[in-house]
């Protein structure tokens, strides 16, 4: 695999730190909790570890408001503890990714203070103000402008109020954000990942955007209108390569965008000629059906719209969406982690899926998330998917010695001790998938074919030095399928691996199994 760069070979494993590990007894996790951690990590055999947002932060969308690009919030541990952590994960063979929040900061980020100060303020261009408002709204519910008395001016907030997005048209915004990422790649990171990246420029000329037909009075007010003019707008493709071009003054690092768009509208952020992220974030299994076909056609549009050269990736899930195990099942889940192993590309998994983690239901005087706050009941909430690790059963899971900062779940069978003596068990199957796709290279860079469906059985195979066939039964009922003469290197299910078939097998209901062809 050296031939490839470390990314494209990568299992990413995000961490919430918030919830990942306690080690002060705050109830809420932290850097050296994080550093406690590092052997089960490298033990589970993922490659890069990508650490939402440690910076200093009032927290009002729990680090997604930064105050400062340079510095460690003190909830999270020091810069010493920092510097820790990133050489014992390099002395592990692991690498780390940080979060880059772009489109944003927070309003007590010095730069905000100064531009709201006076309209003659030298950053008063660095954030976006006008004197009227349009009809934007923000992504967590409302107008996306906050009137600002003391300048009698609207600046504008894609988010909160409290996260005044920056505008980038302003060249000492892009010079010093720019200079944030080379501050942290000195250090050695290996990357980023980019909030919001599909969101970071806006219409100069601030159109109002068209009312959505599909909108209902129950659904969230931002989705009242078509975000035509404050998403994805053609002047983000520079600004993204020259973020790009600011990582490649490093060697081997990567850049990673969050971007929720359509796949032909995701791919253009590979860029002109592959100079824009290494990796846009593809979140479409996150969002289709658990169906066969559903699945069967996610994946053929995603390669068939994959740009010539550029290097495809797969996520399972993230903070901001429900838990997998809950949205499909715990059977399912199972068949999901199989999936995402044995699909081309980068794959990157979240905290808690290996040991099927679900959702934790948050009574209404325990929600957190600003997004469930403002707008209640309608399902935005995403304290449920960050929950605390569950490392044993435990009263407190062994995340903290105090009081979490999120409830734990309740089923104390979900833990990586328990999992741990179990061969059963998901995290059993999660090693060895992973472990599968170092020990048959095939998985990595192997083609995809012969993708399709028979008897409501999700197929497809993986060619290389040698042929590897998926079988998925995404259904909750028993299927018969036709295979050719091959062994079982991994099944869902115990006591399968090993096994050879041929001719007329048996699936049993979320069944799947990955064949070496013999
Ligand atoms: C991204 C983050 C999300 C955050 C938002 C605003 O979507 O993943 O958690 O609330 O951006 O920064």
């Amino acid at each position: 695999m050296h031939d490839l760069n470390w990314w494209k070979h990568a299992v990413i494993y995000e961490v919430y730190p918030r919830s990942f590990q306690d080690s002060n007894g705050d109830g809420i996790g932290d850097l050296r909790g994080i550093f406690e951690r590092l052997d089960y990590l490298v033990d589970l055999g993922i490659d890069a570890i990508w650490i939402s947002p440690i910076y200093p932060s009032p927290m009002a969308d729990f680090g997604y408001d930064v105050a400062d690009y340079c510095g460690i919030d003190p909830i999270f541990g020091t810069m010493a503890d920092f510097d820790r952590l990133l050489e014992q994960v390099h002395a592990r063979g692991l690498r780390l990714i940080l979060d880059f929040v772009p489109n944003h900061t927070s309003d007590q980020h010095p730069w905000f203070i100064e531009s709201r100060s006076s309209r003659k303020n030298a950053k008063r261009d660095w954030y976006v103000w006008r004197d009227e408002p349009n009809n934007w709204t923000s992504q967590f519910g409302g107008s996306a402008w906050e009137f600002d008395s003391a300048t009698g001016q609207y600046y504008c907030h894609s988010f909160l109020k409290q996260q005044p997005d920056l505008n980038w048209r302003n060249p000492d915004v892009k010079a010093a954000m720019f200079d944030a990422l080379r501050f942290w790649l000195c250090k050695g990171v290996d990357g980023f990942r980019v909030d919001v990246m599909w969101l970071m420029i806006k219409d100069d000329q601030f159109r109002d955007n068209p009312p959505n037909p599909a909108y209902r009075p129950n659904m969230p007010s931002n989705q009242r209108f078509l975000s035509i003019y404050n998403a994805d707008r053609p002047e983000v493709h520079d600004i993204v390569t020259e973020m790009r071009n600011v990582v490649d003054e490093f060697t081997e690092r990567v850049l990673i965008g969050e971007i929720y768009l359509p796949v032909p509208q995701l791919m253009t952020y590979y860029g002109k000629d592959l100079r824009g992220a290494n990796l846009p974030f593809n979140f479409h299994l996150l969002q289709c059906a658990w169906t066969a076909e559903q699945v069967a056609q996610v994946i053929g549009d995603y390669y068939r719209f994959l740009p010539e050269g550029a290097w495809p990736n797969w996520v399972l899930g993230n903070h901001d969406q429900p838990r997998i195990a809950s949205r499909i099942g715990q059977q399912q889940a199972r068949v999901a982690a199989m999936l995402l192993f044995t699909l081309p590309g980068t794959l990157t998994m979240y905290y808690g899926e290996e040991i099927g983690m679900t959702n934790v239901q948050i009574a209404p005087e325990q929600v957190k998330d600003p997004a469930e706050k403002n707008e209640p009941g309608i399902g935005q909430g995403r304290d449920p998917e960050r929950t605390p690790m569950c490392w044993d059963a435990t009263q407190f899971a062994g995340f903290t010695t105090g009081t979490p900062w999120l409830p734990i779940g309740d089923d104390h069978g979900i833990n990586v001790a328990t999992e741990h003596q179990d061969d059963g068990s998901i995290l059993a199957l999660y090693r060895k998938l992973i472990g599968l796709r170092k020990s048959h290279p095939t998985l990595i860079r192997g083609k995809l074919s012969d993708l399709h469906i028979e008897n409501n059985i999700l197929h497809y195979r993986r060619s290389g030095s040698e042929e590897i066939q998926i079988i998925l039964n995404m259904t909750h009922e028993e299927k018969t399928v036709q295979t050719l003469p091959a062994t079982v290197i991994v099944g869902t299910r115990t006591g399968r691996d090993g096994q050879t078939v041929n001719g007329l097998s048996t699936l049993q209901p979320a069944e799947g199994l990955v064949l070496l062809l013999s």
